[in-house]
């Protein structure tokens, strides 16, 4: 499958100025640390592509959601430093995005020095897709091109994804390229079969995808607290458990198309919910895990996890799929007696000798990565995406790669 826009192969890049939008959004722990570098790491080859070229590396980046206002919290200061340790040379904070300053810092740069903008969203316009703005964060870098790397933030018609493609003729990276065709590739033209599994907490954020998935997959697993909504739907006492209310026309829907695809008598080997769950009465890791049937939850149990009986369901469903899809951890799998589940299905996509597996979403990936010792290699794709991922499979056009230059011109 071929991109549809130019990339970073396709213009003369060598020796010039290149701004990078990266996503560096990373989460932080409560002292400012980053817990988890995916993000860091996956916008490395473009970077190294860049300076083998003898390119000057400008990166604009926003980290979390400072809401317009300066906040050291938000600092990209711990990227800088980490970015510096992975590349093995000078990573250079300018203050700022815009203005005199980041201007001098940028000039003043060798190729060999990378600049790194201070976060976009200390500046409201950012959010806004401000065409000033924009034009401000091109003066101020230099640059000649833009590369566009940030998938995780390209759903969003932001200044640095949209309006800034106004003012630098704008290509994708290697990240967005590679994210892009794998994700499209898994939902659009997969290897059959195509086992998608669905976990996390929320319904309503993932209607879309649900319903896309309904149309293109072969097996929906659901698990996590969206299991819940769906047992609770199906008439199932759930006790204590999170659930997401209200949401019964939305199921309705999402099973009128299920049944129409799948036919009535197989419904419920198309769409899978738990037969048994994982039940504790407080959220804690000194709760040991206990499982019951999903028929059978006591009114102060909290469903944590999938049971034992669903987890080898899941995974023989996983063991004769072409393609998995996996979105959204299928149990509290912060704590160990509540992970069994999404470990079970890790280890069997990481030893199925033939599946592409694809595990995208925050949750998911930190879990994976951390569950697997090679830096998610066992995997065929880590996505650095959450929202971005998820708009781009249910069929979205994404504003930040619609913007970029067209391969065929
Ligand atoms: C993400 O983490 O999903 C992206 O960086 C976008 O962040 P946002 O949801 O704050 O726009």
């Amino acid at each position: 499958m071929t991109f549809f826009k130019k990339t970073l192969r396709d213009v003369p890049l060598d020796g010039k100025t290149v701004l990078v939008r990266a996503d560096y959004n990373v989460p932080l722990t409560s002292d400012g640390k980053i817990s988890d570098d995916l993000r860091i790491r996956a916008s490395l080859p473009t970077l190294r592509y860049l300076l083998d070229r003898g390119c000057k590396v400008v990166i604009v980046s926003h980290l979390g959601r400072p809401e317009g206002a300066r906040n050291a919290a938000y600092s990209l200061q711990p990227v800088a430093d980490r970015l510096a340790t992975l590349l093995d040379r000078e990573v250079r904070l300018a203050d700022d995005c815009v203005g005199d300053r980041a201007y001098q810092t940028a000039k003043k740069a060798t190729p060999n020095v990378i600049v790194l903008f201070e976060n976009l969203r200390f500046h409201a316009e950012e959010e806004a897709n401000d065409e000033d703005f924009a034009g401000a964060i091109a003066k101020a870098s230099g640059a000649q091109y833009l590369v566009q790397d940030g998938f995780g933030v390209v759903h969003r018609a932001h200044a640095s994804t949209e309006a800034i493609t106004h003012f630098l003729p704008s290509v994708a990276g290697l990240l967005l390229e590679t994210e892009y065709t794998m994700l499209t590739k898994s939902v659009e033209s997969p290897k059959r079969p195509l086992v998608t599994i669905l976990g996390g907490a929320k319904v309503s954020d993932k209607i879309t995808i649900i319903e896309r998935f309904v149309e293109k997959a072969d097996t929906l697993l659901i698990g996590g607290a969206m299991a819940n909504t769906f047992l609770e739907y199906q008439g199932e006492s759930i006790g204590a458990s999170k659930y997401e209310p209200n949401q019964h026309e939305v199921l309705d829907q999402i099973y009128a198309a299920a049944r129409a695809k799948a036919g009535e008598d197989e419904v419920d080997n198309f769409i899978l919910v738990p037969s048994d769950v994982a039940v504790a009465r407080h959220i804690s890791e000194d709760e040991s895990r206990r499982v019951v049937s999903s028929d059978a939850i006591a009114a102060d149990d909290i469903a944590l996890d999938i049971g034992d009986r669903t987890i080898e369901r899941y995974v023989k469903m996983l063991e004769g799929a072409g393609t998995v899809i996996w979105n959204g951890p299928v149990g509290y799998s912060e704590l160990d007696n509540f992970a069994h589940g999404s470990a079970r299905i890790a280890l069997a996509l990481a030893t199925h000798p033939n599946v592409t597996s694809i595990v995208g979403g925050g949750d998911t990936a930190d879990f994976v990565l951390k569950w697997d010792g090679h830096g998610g290699k066992s995997f065929t794709h880590v996505s650095t995406g959450g929202g971005a991922g998820l708009e781009l499979m249910a069929g979205k056009k994404l504003p930040g790669v619609e913007a970029l230059l067209d391969a065929n011109r």
